[in-house]
């Protein structure tokens, strides 16, 4: 038999950073058979879509690519070449036997934790028909049987410490589909950034659904970031997500301790209701979130807040919505994410009586973006004449300009030669737009460190000012 070499994979990713991460540890399982990567599907030996279950239409989206993967699986065969289709991540764990009835012409289904077994099942995809399903638990955790990446590192290096989650919130599948929580030792996690910063990341991003609860040292994550902080190189650090139950005074002060973790925290809340809070089981107030807020602000003041808001969850009223805009208006973010409520099989909002109609949720969602719309903006116009260290990510669109991610991750574009890729470069911010910063290029400043000296703190009244 001839080996057709190289083989091409296709990796589609959709959902959280820790897919993101998944992605990269397939990519990295599968070289030494010989698979290198591509873009094309019509090229790909082997397509892995790594899905997402957390709300109905990132779901969705997994059948109508599949629909598409089908035909080009199908024109392939017609040449005789093989194509073979896995489907990894949420949506598998979650509907993996639905997957293989609606689209019989995968090959491979498997869960989050199973990532290590793939190679064993492409093999045996590729002598038999018939899909192959891995979605249990497995005893070994998938993270001492994964490779680590080879090759090089881009900037911006994610590094999953923390996976799953025990705390069940009313709407979310997240507990359903990557399990129990389990936190990775310290010392295999700061290996891997080293392994990271020497192929070239300058910024570490530690990844857990929950990842503030990270418990794989004493100490918890604020030694984890102590720890990983130390490592020479890291210019930047930062971690996601947190949940604002677990944000102890370790790791608030780390925030005042460490001068490369980055003055941005996504801290979700999802709504500025108590009663809702409650409904949804996230065991805290919103008095306690503003309280956490106040304490990180004064621990870090040039701190800025990101955070997610769900619109609609079964049970809300107008009163409770209300709270939820009073929030926003107080505490003041720089950027967010929010949602319609989107009912998810298995969870117990999804079952609620009291669910909220389609336009109501819809109406709400919208004056909840407008909002933090007005405060991102205001946030990035607040960052005018700033001097600040950027890092570099890769060319813009325009020629002879660079992209770079601010301390608040903000996208920075600048006059810059293209050597300047990967490294944290010193710009002065010329003008605050909706979605992004322009600067102008004062020096490279390679093993920077960014010192909050020069800027100020972001503060709701400034904010509403500017509104
Ligand atoms: N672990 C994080 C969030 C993980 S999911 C936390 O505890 O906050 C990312 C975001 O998706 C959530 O913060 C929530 O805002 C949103 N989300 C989760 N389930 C959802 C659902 N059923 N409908 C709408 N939004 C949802
Ligand atoms: Fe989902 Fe809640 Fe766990 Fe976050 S904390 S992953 S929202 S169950
Ligand atoms: Fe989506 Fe699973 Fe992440 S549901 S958000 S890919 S944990």
């Amino acid at each position: 038999m001839t080996a057709k070499t190289p083989k091409r994979l296709l990796i589609r990713t959709w959902g959280c950073q820790m897919n993101v991460y998944d992605s990269n540890r397939m990519a990295d399982v599968l070289a030494p058979l010989g698979y290198a990567p591509t873009e094309v599907a019509d090229e790909a030996d082997m397509v892995i879509l790594n899905t997402c279950h957390i709300r109905e239409k990132a779901a969705d989206k997994v059948f109508s690519d599949l629909g598409r993967l089908r035909g080009v699986k199908e024109a392939r065969a017609e040449r005789g070449d093989r194509m073979i289709i896995a489907v990894a991540g949420c949506v598998a764990q979650a509907e993996g036997a639905e997957i293989s009835r609606r689209a019989p012409y995968v090959d491979i289904v498997l869960g989050p934790q199973t990532y290590h077994r793939l190679p064993e099942m492409v093999a045996r995809a590729s002598r038999a028909a018939g899909a192959q399903i891995e979605t249990d638990f497995p005893a070994e955790a998938k993270f001492d049987h994964l490779p680590h990446a080879a090759g090089t590192s881009e900037p911006v290096g994610f590094l999953t410490v923390q996976e799953g989650c025990d705390k069940f919130c009313s709407f979310c599948v997240v507990p359903y589909t990557r399990g129990a929580e389990f936190s990775r030792p310290l010392d295999q996690v700061v290996a891997e950034a080293r392994s990271m910063v020497v192929r070239g990341a300058r910024e570490i991003v530690l990844l857990g659904q929950n990842v503030n609860a990270y418990h794989g040292a004493p100490g918890g994550l604020a030694a984890l970031l102590h720890a990983v902080a130390a490592i020479p190189g890291v210019a930047r650090l930062r971690y996601t997500t947190s949940h604002p139950r677990d944000m102890d005074d370790a790791l608030i002060a780390a925030h005042r301790e460490l001068p490369t973790l980055l003055p941005l925290l996504h801290l979700p809340v999802q709504s500025g209701s108590d009663r809702m809070l409650a409904a949804m089981n996230r065991g805290h107030t919103a008095a306690d979130f503003r309280r956490v807020v106040d304490r990180l602000r004064t621990a870090r003041p040039e701190i800025a807040f990101s955070s997610d808001f769900i619109a609609g969850h079964p049970g809300e009223s107008d009163a409770d919505h209300a709270a939820t805009l009073r929030l926003i208006r107080d505490v003041g973010f720089s950027q967010s994410f929010s949602f319609m409520y989107s009912p998810r099989p298995g969870t117990p909002a999804a079952g609620a009586g009291s669910q909220v109609p389609e336009d109501v949720k819809q109406a709400r969602l919208a004056e909840i973006q407008d909002l933090l719309r007005i405060q991102a903006e205001a946030f990035n116009i607040s960052r005018e004449g700033m001097v600040m260290d950027v890092l570099v990510t890769g060319p813009a669109k325009r020629p002879g300009q660079m992209a770079g991610r601010s301390p608040w991750l903000q996208p920075v574009h600048f006059d810059a030669p293209d050597t300047l890729a990967g490294q944290v470069a010193r710009v002065r911010v010329t003008a605050g737009r909706k979605n992004s910063l322009a600067a102008a290029l004062l020096s490279e400043e390679s093993a920077a460190t960014w010192h909050g000296g020069e800027v100020g703190a972001f503060t709701p009244a400034q904010e509403n000012q500017a509104a």
